[in-house]
């Protein structure tokens, strides 16, 4: 496959003189640190694990790659990642710091400090211990952003079990989906969940999603109060037994021993979506994902004891696990956690958070940030030249590629030219950063996101896994195995391994699913954008498979084909292409538009709307009944199709589609 590569970007910003000074990782040191990874790749994470974790029982093998794929890192080694999170801090003797400034939605401000959050957890632990939660058990989360969910999260890392968080903006459908495939025994929710001024009832929905299933493993229901609104309560003669918050976990003890679990334990699983219709189970384990969570705060992030580090991801996402939940409090450092929008109750909101915070590391994604120009271009009252941002030293981006224009306005607007941004690419899969600025060593070219990290063999190739020189666009890869790549999806490792490590590139070598290409001066890589049918909307993943086996599970569709377009703020937004059974009138079309986004919100969640649905007697198609899906982008685009079409087994629907999305010949 033959990716073209557009991009020209040829402003360089070097590392400023003082960030260099002090950087936990210079440029001599980076250096020296790949070297050493590829001279010695076990030397070197071995080394890396013994310094960065703690292990109650010492690992004696660094790797074992009998069963690849599967690899297994750090066998016999034994750890707990709440114990690392929480315990380890507190021995250093941060108990009274601030582990977390919980900024709520309507701006209330509370802080947790390492010991109160410490104590929560094992409150959390040994009331889910009651519930006959054990080792291995799945637990799923449907709540708010906020303290609680964290301290839940930690809590099942204690006592070694399973969590999977499920993102609020998810419908009834989809985490009923989930509570089947993780087979969880309870589930944590809250009574409502209040963001952007608005609430959405989560345990209704919670009950829904029952509902919707025939057999599951659900227990008990523990239901957070977020507000003072009531929720019906099941009680002990309904087979799930709903239980309040408080009442399972407030009277329980502030201790409790962690369980030291194998480095391989399973920590999580998390859902995204890939190249069919079904999610991926998404199977990290304890060691690896927490090991490269510390080093990348400590090499990404450059995180110094005395920072306050924000990360704006919910923790529905691997972002707010890695670099929320985990990441964070792994390192000690003081966090803010929002609950909120960035536009609510104003688009200032993230500055004066910043202001109100002093927030030094502030990672959020390129969506918010174009939302955010726009907004500051109508009302000068949410300029970031507006609040005192003199607090930061270093930003991020995450999710999808940083246009460069959004990059060098967060550069001069909210960086104000003296902090470096760390454009950070990586995926629910490899748990952390992969290819990312060391702040205090690349220089930086807006739209790059420069060289992979110590330790990581990134590079491009083409279909059958040859090396690609520098210019060329191809695929991603990663040709050495290294820790923090997912261990499975959850009850399917053939589509594990068929996915993520091809036969058709040897079986060793990962797939990441993004083309890239590296540039000829600098080497640096810039990532191109998925080469598979998943779309990333508001840096949300979304597979095109998903909202189609939605939209054709409503009554009316026959048949349906979705794809991206190009979107000023969200980056890709979903265009959905729809053959129904009925043939109803233009009139009626947009009633049907409605209708169907509704649908897809209610088998998906809101995030999966359609921007545009267009109506159709039949879908382009090849005469081996191939969707033309190129096609369909081009249409979408609103061009005219420069693809050949000569193979189209109906080539007059063409002109049906092509007027509807007002594209001439
Ligand atoms: C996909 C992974 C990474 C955590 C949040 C998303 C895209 C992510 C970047 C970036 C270009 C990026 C890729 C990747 N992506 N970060 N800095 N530059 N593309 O995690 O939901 O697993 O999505 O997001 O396409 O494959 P995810």
């Amino acid at each position: 496959m033959a990716i073209d590569s557009i991009l020209h970007e040829q402003r360089q910003f070097a590392v400023p003189e003082h960030f260099a000074a002090n950087a936990n990782l210079t440029a001599s040191q980076y250096a020296e640190l790949c070297a050493w990874a590829k001279a010695d790749s076990e030397g070197f994470w071995g080394e890396m694990a013994r310094n960065h974790l703690h292990f109650e029982t010492p690992f004696h093998t660094v790797l074992d790659e009998s069963n690849a794929p599967f690899y297994k890192w750090f066998l016999g080694g034994r750890l707990n990642a709440s114990y690392e999170c929480l315990d380890v801090p507190i021995k250093q003797g941060l108990g009274h710091k601030t582990a977390i400034v919980f900024e709520a939605d309507d701006g209330t401000v509370n802080a947790t400090s390492f010991a109160a959050l410490h104590a929560l957890v094992c409150q959390v632990a040994n009331g889910l211990k009651q519930l006959g939660v054990g080792q291995g058990d799945r637990v799923v989360l449907y709540m708010p952003m906020g303290v609680q969910g964290i301290a839940a999260m930690q809590a099942c890392a204690r006592i070694g079990a399973i969590h999977s968080v499920v993102f609020g903006g998810f419908s009834a459908r989809a985490l009923a989906d989930r509570i089947q495939d993780t087979g969880a025994k309870v589930v944590l929710t809250a009574n409502e969940q209040l963001r952007g001024g608005k609430t959405l009832p989560l345990k209704t929905i919670v009950d829904e999603a029952l509902g919707m299933l025939d057999n599951h493993a659900v227990t008990h229901v523990v239901v957070y109060a977020r507000t003072t609104t009531e929720v019906p309560m099941n009680d002990s003669s309904s087979t799930v037994r709903d239980v309040a918050w408080n009442d399972a976990f407030a009277s329980q003890v502030t201790q409790c021993e962690p369980e030291w679990v194998d480095a391989e334990h399973p920590l999580f699983i998390l859902y995204t979506s890939g190249s069919t219709g079904k999610p991926k189970g998404i199977l990290h384990s304890t060691a690896e994902y927490l090991l490269w969570a510390k080093l990348t705060m400590l090499w990404t992030f450059d995180i110094k004891p005395n920072d306050v580090f924000w990360c704006t991801a919910d923790m529905g996402w691997i972002t707010g696990h890695t670099y929320v939940t985990y990441g964070p409090l792994a390192s000690g450092v003081t966090q803010v956690v929002f609950e909120g929008v960035p536009t609510y109750p104003h688009a200032g909101r993230f500055w004066q958070t910043i202001q109100n915070h002093a927030v030094s590391v502030f990672y959020t994604a390129p969506t918010a940030i174009r939302a955010l120009i726009k907004a500051s271009q109508q009302n000068a009252d949410v300029q970031p030249n507006q609040f005192d941002l003199s607090s930061l030293r270093l930003l991020g981006s995450v999710g999808e590629p940083i246009n460069p224009e959004a990059w060098v306005w967060y550069h001069r607007e909210v960086g104000q030219g003296r902090c470096p941004i760390v454009d950070t690419f990586w995926q629910t899969e490899t748990g952390g950063h992969m290819i990312a600025p060391m702040p205090g060593s690349h220089a930086l070219v807006p739209g790059s996101a420069t060289l992979p990290l110590p330790g990581i063999a990134a590079a491009v190739v083409d279909d059958n896994g040859d090396g690609l020189p520098p210019g060329e666009g191809g695929l991603l890869v990663v040709q050495r195995p290294w820790p923090s790549i997912a261990r499975t999806i959850w009850g399917d490792d053939e589509r594990f391994a068929n996915t993520y490590f091809p036969k058709s590139l040897g079986g060793r070598t990962y797939l990441a699913g993004d083309g890239a290409v590296r540039c000829v001066k600098t080497g640096y890589f810039t990532i191109m954008g998925r080469v598979d049918d998943v779309l990333n909307v508001s840096g949300h993943r979304l597979g095109t498979m998903e909202i189609e086996s939605a939209l054709v599970a409503h009554p009316d569709v026959a048949e349906a084909a979705v794809v991206g377009m190009p979107d000023a703020i969200t980056g890709e937004a979903i265009v959905a292409f729809v053959v129904l059974k009925t043939n109803p009138e233009p009139s009626q079309w947009p009633a049907m538009q409605h209708t169907l986004s509704q649908w897809v919100a209610a088998q998906i969640g809101p995030i999966a709307k359609p921007k545009r649905i267009g109506f159709g007697d039949n879908l382009p198609k090849t005469r081996s009944g191939k969707i033309m899906r190129r096609l369909l982008k081009s249409l979408a685009r609103g061009e005219a199709p420069s693809q050949d079409t000569s193979t189209l087994e109906n080539p007059a629907i063409l002109q049906q589609w092509m007027q509807q999305f007002g594209v001439n010949a």
